[in-house]
């Protein structure tokens, strides 16, 4: 990756649905280029804290900057098409209609790519997920694997200073989520860029992560600091 890594703090962050409090004056810093894994129970709000950082949430207390530059606060939200980050989803949320390679380009259709540029960074990309092969495919006619390289692949095409991840291989079977976890983390470690990656698997989370974070009931409540794998077998 050519474009330096940023760093993500959080500073105070506060969100409530209604009465319902998730997050509680969260305070956490992702250094820049490393990869921090969120790990808690179902409901202390891990994907509102992605959320929040994606820009389809703005905080109600406290301050989110990536580097020097001011994101959200309960003031002003920053959109997310201008936070210049890739999103990967659990459920992989690939456009049916499109291909292979018309999902993986599409964010930089909406930066306006030039044709012939679209075409040659699509290829590389799917090379990097090894699916080089599958650019004409349908989404429909891959595995859950695939798919979800796919989504790898449309969410790294345009370079993006951050990466999020919320539980992308949560729907896989086993064998496979350990296996694409192990390519996931050589992957983010060639790119060099931030990354925060919401799991629910203690393990899944120490072969990715330099650092885990544990949430619960809305509060950071620990933090672990994992000496990386990447690229060793596990
Ligand atoms: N749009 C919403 N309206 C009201 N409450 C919500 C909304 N979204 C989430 N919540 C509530 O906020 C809390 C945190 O939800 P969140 O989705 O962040 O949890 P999570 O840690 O990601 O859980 P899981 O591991 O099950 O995905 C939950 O109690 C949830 O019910
Ligand atoms: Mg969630």
């Amino acid at each position: 990756m050519t474009r330096s890594p940023v760093s993500v703090v959080f500073n105070g962050i506060s969100y409530a649905f209604g009465s319902h409090q998730v997050l509680n004056h969260i305070d956490l810093s992702v250094e820049p280029g490393s990869i921090v894994a969120l790990l808690g129970p179902s409901g202390c709000g891990k994907s509102t804290l992605l959320k929040l950082l994606a820009g389809l949430l703005q905080p109600q207390q406290g301050t989110l900057h990536f580097g020097d530059r001011l994101i959200a606060s309960d003031q002003f939200s920053t959109p997310p098409e201008q936070r210049d980050l890739g999103m990967v989803f659990q459920d992989y949320a690939l456009w049916p209609h499109m291909s292979v390679a018309q999902n993986v380009a599409f964010p930089l259709l909406m930066r306006r790519v030039p044709t012939q540029e679209r075409q040659q960074r699509v290829i590389t990309a799917l090379d990097r997920v090894g699916l080089a092969d599958f650019a004409g495919r349908r989404p429909s006619d891959l595995s859950g694997g695939q798919q979800q390289r796919v989504a790898l692949a449309r969410a790294i095409i345009a370079e993006p200073k951050i990466l999020l991840f919320d539980e992308p291989l949560s729907n896989l079977d086993r064998d496979l989520r350990e296996s694409l976890c192990v390519e996931m983390a050589s992957l983010l470690r060639q790119l060099g860029t931030t990354a925060v990656y919401v799991t629910h698997d203690r393990h899944e989370a120490e072969i990715l992560a330099d650092r885990i974070v544990w949430l619960s009931v809305g509060t950071v409540s620990a933090i672990q600091t994992v000496t990386p794998l990447s690229g060793e077998p596990v």
